[in-house]
């Protein structure tokens, strides 16, 4: 008898059921080498809805499990295994999606001077918050402390920073803790320290130790990030995917229209390798990580990048495509600063005045951006990514194609946007939403078009890439895009597979 007979004998009887020998032998005769293991799941499945729970597995039961998976009386063919046309794991799994977080609702400001005021001490207190739940930061004192500690005298504070200048080879802080302000320098003779001060951008809140000199200035020892703690990440108990979609453009010229259609036709199952089409069979989640459609007036001469000038047919377009995605996965959608919402972060989900079509095309779980869900147990947090190159441009070292280091930067800073005030909008909310309270499981953006996927202290990050080819605009910026790429999440084990599209 082979392995494969042998396991699966082996299977049903783990399961609790006795094996007729009928049962067997239809089991032999309709399902081709290979292909066993999906016919046994599905007459396990059966068998559990049957009532009163039988004892042992008939003939019949072999067949209505096969009838199911559309193989009953042909032998399966290598090529069209059956995985993509008859009932699919995901299919027969309960979605588990619960929303940790989302903004839609919340937001409100009248952009007054208080709410500014709020909205940074908002940041202030969740990251001191974090600083004060960490060992090695918990005892900090005040930068009042540090200044009246005398010459030579150390303190330790946690501080935001209002300015940071660069002279020679010093770099100067001002930093401020709501009750005093002072300016510490950190000088190039501890170069770990040197270099990670570089890397510190204005609004940011981090920890100091300092010593002070003999006039009013603090002198850095070290320097703590908020940084996100070395764990291990949650895993769903079954082998199930989540398949990240971002940056779709529908409306645009270079549209990746072919490309975006295989993607659903792979999902329904009708295309893939043998493997590839294992993992559709799998996929119970859809996100949409925002720019769904291009947009109208997102930047300066869009309109010669559009091939649907019309913001309604854009979102009409995108609906039909929506629609395709098999019923039975979980769509949840935030939007990106292409999206026809407001643009300053955090965004509410898209109205339904726009994109009204893409509601009506099937159910789908709308959030702001960012948002935070649980897929399986798994803490997802989706943010489009619209800050990324903010910090691309004032952070020294990253670069845009490789998004996967500047995602980490966000998880160290604990903040998806450390410094306001340059291209990315933020609401001076009464809370500051962007702070990263709760370590994600995986953390997901999309937005600067090249897809990548890492893993830093156990948090799986990826960045979902785009379905738009390179605009003029693009061109002119000098930026070259990476679509065509899906990356697809196992949420048993957090491995990324690149699914290529191109
Ligand atoms: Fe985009
Ligand atoms: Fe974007």
């Amino acid at each position: 008898m082979s392995e494969e007979r042998k396991k699966a004998i082996g299977t049903i009887l783990e399961a609790g059921f006795q094996m007729e020998s009928d049962a067997f032998k239809a089991l032999m005769e309709i399902s081709a080498p290979g292909h066993l293991d999906p016919l046994v799941k599905e007459v396990l499945r059966v068998a559990g809805t049957v009532v009163p729970r039988p004892a042992s597995i008939s003939r019949d039961l072999v067949l209505r499990a096969a009838e199911h998976l559309d193989i009953s009386g042909k032998t399966l063919d290598a090529d069209h295994s059956g995985l993509g046309h008859g009932r699919r794991f995901a299919e027969d799994l309960e979605s588990r999606l619960e929303v940790v977080s989302d903004p839609t609702g919340k937001l409100g400001t009248t952009g007054s001077f208080d709410d500014f005021l709020r909205y940074f001490r908002s940041r202030f207190d969740k990251m001191s918050l974090l600083f004060r739940q960490r060992m090695d930061t918990r005892n900090a004192g005040t930068i009042s402390d540090a200044l009246s500690g005398g010459s030579n005298g150390r303190g330790r504070f946690i501080c935001m920073v209002l300015d940071k200048r660069e002279k020679g080879d010093r770099i100067f802080l001002t930093v401020d803790d709501y009750e005093d302000e002072a300016t510490v320098l950190v000088g190039r003779q501890n170069p770990t320290l040197y270099e990670m001060a570089r890397k510190i951008v204005r609004d940011q809140v981090i920890y100091i130790q300092a010593r002070k000199s003999a006039g009013p200035l603090l002198v850095a020892e070290s320097i703590i990030l908020p940084e996100i703690p070395d764990r291990k990440p949650v895993h769903a108990s079954e082998e199930i995917y989540a398949a990240l979609v971002s940056d779709v453009h529908v409306g645009s010229k270079v549209f990746l229209e072919d490309e975006f259609r295989r993607v659903l036709s792979w999902l329904k199952g009708d295309i893939g390798t043998p493997n590839q089409r294992e993992v559709a069979e799998r996929v119970k989640y859809v996100l949409i990580g925002g720019d769904l459609v291009d947009g109208i007036g997102v930047y300066p001469r869009q309109e010669v990048d559009l091939a649907v000038p019309d913001i309604y047919e854009q979102y009409r377009l995108a609906a039909k495509f929506v629609s395709e995605i098999p019923e039975y996965m979980d769509v949840v959608l935030i939007p990106g600063n292409h999206d026809a919402v407001r643009q300053a972060l955090p965004q509410p989900a898209i109205p339904k005045d726009f994109a009204g079509p893409v509601y009506d095309s099937r159910k789908i779980t709308s959030l702001g951006d960012p948002a935070e869900v649980r897929l399986h147990g798994v803490h997802f947090l989706l943010y489009h990514g619209t800050s990324l190159m903010d910090i691309l441009s004032g952070v020294p070292g990253l670069d845009y194609q490789r998004p996967v280091e500047v995602m980490e930067y966000q998880l160290r800073a604990r903040h998806l946007s450390p410094e306001y005030g340059k291209m990315t909008p933020i609401g001076p909310e009464q809370e500051d939403f962007l702070v990263v309270e709760r370590v994600p499981d995986v953390f997901t953006s999309g937005h600067i078009h090249v897809s990548g996927a890492g893993i830093y202290r156990g948090t799986t990050i990826v960045n979902s890439g785009a379905w738009q080819g390179q605009t003029d605009y693009q061109k002119r910026m000098g930026l070259i895009p990476k679509p065509g790429i899906l990356p697809v999440v196992n949420l048993k084990t957090l491995d990324v597979k690149m699914i290529n599209f191109q």
